[in-house]
């Protein structure tokens, strides 16, 4: 268990204020709701839905209608539809939901990630528990993985090996063992909060082939040596001096997850030896980075011996993974 309590029943840190906008009275509730004479109006969740993401645009959420849409399906044990529905219909809520799902959209409002508020975060076809000391696994990922999945389920072997450098929450490495299960798969990591919530997310998604290890990447997995198909990685790229802009990422997201040294690629020159090291001839590696750094990275394999160096574009176009292959 990581030290840090379960999220979604975290108090509010800081003592943000609730949002601004109280549900207004229900312009015509049904009769068997009438409210008596100065009873408080009961509040319903078209209001809330409302008075949430107006206070959430004006803290400045993205997508604040998503967000607030998601609180309230959190609170209401609904899927995000279930919450639309919910408001569509004017639903009642209860005043403990009401005041549970204020609070969360309060905390959301003070910029804590959407993902610690809800304790989950989707990653391809897993719901993976974050919260506090671990990164929460991005969209850009789900394509990392889904080359390095790609290179595992060609591998002509019954037992196919990969390693997940820099495991986190568990993101790549449990894509890896659920959608190529004949795989065997390591994850490994060094943060004792973000391997604590890999523990948990193994436990709930990994089967006998996942393997996760508490170790620097430096030195880790040294019995592997020579025999792994694919190594995965989403390491620390963010050059030390490119602070980020989002309150999310810089406040939220576990230091030693995001920076990487001057020019961010200290850590991804430590995993190309290790790399070289774990992988058979032949072998792929698959690397996460910056939108400028497809250049620099593949220089840097290429110097270390690598082969077929290439960067490919994610969803939005954007030079955001680099893949080469073992001599
Ligand atoms: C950007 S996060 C990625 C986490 C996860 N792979 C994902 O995509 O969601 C980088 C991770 O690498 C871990 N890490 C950084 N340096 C490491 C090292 N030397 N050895 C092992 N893990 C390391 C961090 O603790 C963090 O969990």
């Amino acid at each position: 268990m990581p030290d840090t309590p379960a999220p979604h029943d975290a108090p509010a840190p800081h003592g943000a204020p609730a949002p601004h906008g109280a549900p207004a009275p229900h312009d015509a509730p049904a009769p068997h709701d009438a409210p008596a004479p100065h009873a408080t109006p009961t509040p319903r969740a078209a209001a809330a839905l409302r008075a949430a993401t107006g206070a959430l645009a004006a803290a400045g959420v993205p997508d604040a209608a998503v967000d607030a849409e998601l609180l309230l399906a959190h609170v209401l044990g609904a899927s995000r539809g279930g919450a639309q529905a919910a408001a569509l219909r004017d639903d009642a809520l209860a005043p403990e939901q009401l005041e549970r799902f204020n609070g969360l959209v309060a905390r959301r409002a003070g910029r804590e990630p959407l993902q610690h508020l809800t304790g989950l975060a989707p990653f391809r076809h897993l719901e993976l528990e974050v919260g506090p000391g671990v990164f929460v696994p991005r969209p850009e990922t789900e394509i990392v993985a889904q080359l390095a999945i790609d290179a595992l389920a060609v591998v002509p072997s019954g037992h196919p090996r990969a390693v997940d450098l820099g495991t986190g929450s568990g993101a790549i490495a449990l894509a890896m063992a659920t959608e190529v299960p004949h795989a065997e798969v390591w994850a490994i990591e060094r943060s004792a909060d973000a391997h604590a919530w890999a523990a948990r997310n193994v436990a709930r998604y990994g089967g006998e082939n996942t393997h996760l290890v508490h170790a620097d990447l430096a030195d880790a997995a040294a019995e592997l040596d020579g025999t792994v198909d694919v190594v995965a990685s989403n390491p620390p790229y963010v050059p030390d001096e490119a602070i980020p802009r989002d309150p999310e990422v810089r406040l939220f997201d576990p230091p030693q997850a995001l920076y990487g040294g001057p020019d961010g690629l200290d850590v991804v020159r430590v995993l190309s030896r290790t790399a070289l090291r774990l992988l058979r001839a032949g072998g792929t590696l698959v690397i996460e980075h910056g939108e400028w750094q497809g250049e620099p990275l593949r220089e840097l394999l290429t110097a270390d011996g690598w082969r077929a160096a290439a960067t490919h574009p994610d969803l939005t176009g954007r030079d955001r993974a680099t893949t080469a292959i073992r001599p």
